[in-house]
């Protein structure tokens, strides 16, 4: 061979080689549906049942494990980085604004786990049982069902830092829930989607305690029946709980967003996602049709759960989901 074509057929080969490591890069990112199949096949049925019973002893169990995931991949990815405790040498994201008094579900997410680990020990990560745990609390609240894409692995790291600046707060701008999405990767209707979540569990007056004393797009009736429980100043009242869907707040339905067309949304945040023209016509559509809610909130969801996750050979598959190993 001439010395030009063999040095570029060294050239080409080269170029193959680069492209392959690129290729295979980009498919360790890549989770699957099946990624237990061998490992654990039983791992979606231990979830389930972990999930069915902790639903059926408190249905709002269902939202609020929904929640630790939308707090976890929000934070560093979904990495169970929500999971860690805090300890000595870590300082974890559970006493961060958004999260104190007020995440709940951890001990369903441990028993869940101790089930996973006697049945397939060291294989399966927190992260994965949370998307899975998630998805079956939607699913018992006769909400959608759908194929949870699994092979994330879990965080040595947490940041309580993080936690405070990307959880939009619940007197967020309809701008400012835009961008903080987009900058998650998700655009204006996922976040109408995703909000959606609040269809189903409950908030505590003190997130919606300047909704019902200062708001002026609040139906007058449900701001006078919401400060019965909600007192003007904070303390006594400040745990109180109120549904975030007014109508129905253990069925995973579009009641959330005929609430928010009538004024009812509970938090300011809610509100903000009809009335303020940003995106009331997607709000106005969900409203209208609980099928197209349904089936973007599945899209939605599934996107949520593919940002930053860890794979391959990052971060490891947690013992204990409170901790590092
Ligand atoms: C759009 C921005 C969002 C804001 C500002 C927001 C804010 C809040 C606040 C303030 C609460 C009540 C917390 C308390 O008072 O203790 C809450 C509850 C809840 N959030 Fe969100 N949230 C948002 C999006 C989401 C998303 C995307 C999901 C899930 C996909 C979600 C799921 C839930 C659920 C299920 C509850 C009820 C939890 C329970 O009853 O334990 N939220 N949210
Ligand atoms: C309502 O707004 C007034 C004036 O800004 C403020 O002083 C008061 O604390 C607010 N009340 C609540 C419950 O947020």
């Amino acid at each position: 061979m001439a010395p030009a074509s063999l040095l570029l057929t060294r050239v080409a080969a080269a170029t193959v080689a680069v492209a392959c490591v690129v290729a295979l890069g980009a498919m360790a990112q890549q989770l699957s549906p099946t990624f237990y199949d061998a490992s654990c096949p039983n791992l979606q049925s231990i979830v389930r049942s972990g999930m069915a019973a902790a639903v059926q002893q408190e249905p709002r169990m269902g939202a609020s494990i929904l929640r630790l995931f939308f707090h976890d991949c929000f934070v560093q990815g979904c990495d169970a980085s929500v999971l860690l405790d805090d300890s000595a040498t870590l300082t974890g994201e559970k006493n961060a604004a958004p999260n104190a008094n007020s995440l709940r579900g951890f001990e369903v997410i441990d028993a869940i786990k101790s089930q996973v680990e006697a049945a397939c020990p060291g294989t399966v990560s927190c992260a994965d049982i949370l998307a899975l745990a998630a998805r079956d609390g939607v699913n018992l609240l006769s909400g959608p069902t759908w194929a949870v894409q699994l092979g994330r692995r879990d965080t040595r790291t947490a940041s309580q830092s993080a936690a405070n600046s990307n959880l939009p707060s619940p007197s967020s701008s309809a701008a400012a829930l835009v961008s903080a999405f987009a900058s998650k990767g998700l655009d204006s209707r996922d976040l109408v989607a995703l909000s959606g979540a609040h269809t189903i569990g409950a908030a505590r007056c003190a997130s919606f305690r300047s909704r019902i004393y200062n708001d002026s797009n609040i139906n007058a009736g449900f701001a006078a029946k919401r400060k019965q429980i909600c007192g003007p100043q904070s303390g006594g009242t400040d745990g109180n709980l109120a549904p975030l869907d007014a109508m129905s707040s253990v069925k995973f339905d579009n009641g959330y967003f005929r609430d928010l067309v009538s004024q009812f949304g509970l938090l300011h945040s809610d509100q903000e996602l009809f009335g303020a023209g940003v995106v009331d016509s997607v709000t106005a559509r969900y409203a209208r049709n609980g099928a197209a809610f349904s089936s973007d909130f599945v899209t939605a969801i599934v996107k949520m759960g593919n940002i930053s996750p860890l794979t391959g050979s990052s971060g490891e598959i947690r013992a204990n989901c409170r901790k590092p190993n």
